[in-house]
Parts: C-alpha cells; structure tokens; sequence
C-alpha cells in the first residue's frame, strides 16, 4: 500500500513544526483544526515524504490520552486506499481491528479516513485516494 503520510504526535504544535523547517520540512497545509478528534493538524514535506503533526487542542480530545506513551513522536502510518470497504475487510482477514470507524477527516479535506491496529505493527490509518489523481 502506498504512503500518504506519517503522524506525529506533538505536544506543541508550532515548536515542532520549526523544527522541521530546520531540518528541511516545507508547510503543505498550514494548521487546520479537526472538530471531529479536538486537535489541530499540519502537514510538512520532505521531497516525496510527508508528515502529519497532530496536537491535541484539549484535554477533552480523544487523542489527548496518547501523550502520555507517544510525546513528540510517530505513532501511525497513513496509506492510500482506493477503496476503505474492501480494503478493512482484507485486513480484517489479516487480523487488523478497526480502532475509529468510517469517519470524515478535516484536515484530508474531508476524504473519509478509518484506523486500525494490529498487534504486530501497531495503529494504521487508511484515507480515500483524492478524486484527479492528487497525490495530498
Ligand atoms: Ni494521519
């Protein structure tokens, strides 16, 4: 499956953002807040690779809790799907649980995006393939 990105959690999100300009991230998507998850979200690129930051806007964001085992780091990886039915099932069969159902995503505009988990290689996030072959 091909790669649209990597999420990062972080604690603050325009610190960690510098950072990445330093090390020659460019801003994609300026920040963009999620109403469904309560957190704010940018995304960088670096040539062909891309990172999600993703900021808990409050203690009430279901994604606060995380923080606690994932501060300032990669917890998932986000891949292309041209079709989220047939590809949860496939990776139901493979053993995957869906961890957030169907659910919009703000900041993908407004593509549907699922995420799973798996014991061995931990949270994936599957998002629709743009419409006009866009590879954001
Ligand atoms: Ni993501």
């Amino acid at each position: 499956m091909k790669v649209h990105h990597v999420g990062y959690l972080v604690k603050r999100l325009a610190r960690s953002e510098e950072a990445f300009v330093r090390l020659g991230y460019k801003i994609e998507r300026e920040v963009c807040y999620d109403h469904v998850r309560d957190v704010n979200i940018s995304f960088l690129k670096n040539g062909s690779e891309r990172v999600e930051l993703i900021e808990p806007a409050s203690k009430g964001s279901p994604l606060y809790p995380l923080l606690k085992n994932y501060k300032n780091s990669p917890y998932h990886i986000c891949y292309f799907s041209d079709d989220l039915e047939a590809d949860r099932k496939s990776l139901e069969a493979d053993g995957f649980m869906v961890i957030q159902d169907t659910q919009i995503a703000p900041a993908l505009d407004g593509r549907n995006v699922i995420f799973m988990v798996s014991a061995d290689i931990g949270i994936i996030e599957l998002v629709e393939t743009a419409e006009g072959g866009s590879d954001f």
